[in-house]
């Protein structure tokens, strides 16, 4: 007779075997089939020599990155909607290679990209995060501290009554409405004013729920507004969303 570990290896792998079969990518991350920590490192270290020379970031961009941090992602311990665990971890190294002293985020949500920055700004022993959301409802993932400012508004509206912040602003991320026109207006109302090094990022610009094949996108409102020097970061597949990424000469 089996042993009760023998019969649940197997039904593992019959499971792991259909969701393969169903090419459900998303049921194999929460198999932990896809998504190991090696797959993410692995990944990072290919994108980041890729984009890091092109960006004048540290080519060891990857040093920052410490393999006991788990401050999560989307199915490790967030719910949909909030980023995936290898996009992260990326914005966690580009803060810390920036030492932005000042950080805006649209789209707080539960909190995980915040966490992100927030872990990044305590280990550079300087920095605010700005984390900017228009629904109160959904964003319950953070309280003020001494890193984080949570702001309940549009993120237009604040972004124009703030220019002075943005001015001081080293490292901006998107990720609230992907609308093509949301989009392109909360960039216009921070690009500009940038100051030179400063690295905008914005979420979704490879899902195509958010990029349809034709017409315009999250993507391609992204790199209008940046003035098409933007870089498009395709995780594939420990993340069906994807990053663009552009630096401010
Ligand atoms: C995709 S979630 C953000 C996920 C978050 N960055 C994370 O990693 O957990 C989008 C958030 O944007 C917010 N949002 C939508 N439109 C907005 C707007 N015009 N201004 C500010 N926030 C907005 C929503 O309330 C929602 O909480």
């Amino acid at each position: 007779m089996k042993s009760p570990r023998a019969y649940g290896l197997r039904l593992t792998w019959l499971i792991s075997y259909l969701l393969r079969r169903s090419e459900d990518a998303r049921g194999l991350r929460r198999l932990g089939v896809l998504g190991r920590r090696s797959d993410i490192w692995e990944k990072l270290e290919w994108v980041t020599r890729e984009v890091a020379p092109r960006l004048r970031l540290p080519v060891d961009l990857n040093g920052y990155f410490r393999e006991e941090d788990r401050e999560g992602g989307k199915l490790r311990g967030f719910p949909g909607g909030s980023i995936w665990e290898i996009e992260g971890i990326f914005l966690y190294g580009i803060a810390r290679a920036l030492r932005a002293t000042v950080i805006i985020e649209t789209g707080t949500y539960r909190g995980c990209s915040t966490r992100h920055l927030r872990l990044a700004v305590s280990r550079n022993g300087a920095g605010r995060i700005y984390s900017v959301d228009l629904n109160p409802a959904t964003s319950t993932g953070f309280e003020s501290d001494e890193w984080v400012t949570p702001v309940q508004s549009d993120s237009v509206v604040w972004l124009e009554a703030n220019p002075r912040l943005v001015r001081q602003c080293g490292l901006f991320f998107h990720d609230s409405d992907h609308s093509p026109e949301h989009v392109g207006r909360e960039i216009r109302a921070v690009w500009p004013n940038l100051p030179p090094g400063a690295v905008a990022v914005c979420h979704d610009v490879c899902s195509p729920a958010h990029n349809p094949p034709t017409g315009s996108g999250t993507w391609s409102a992204f790199g209008d507004a940046v003035g098409g020097q933007a870089y498009r970061l395709d995780f594939h597949p420990l993340s069906d969303c994807g990053l663009g990424i552009a630096r401010k000469s």
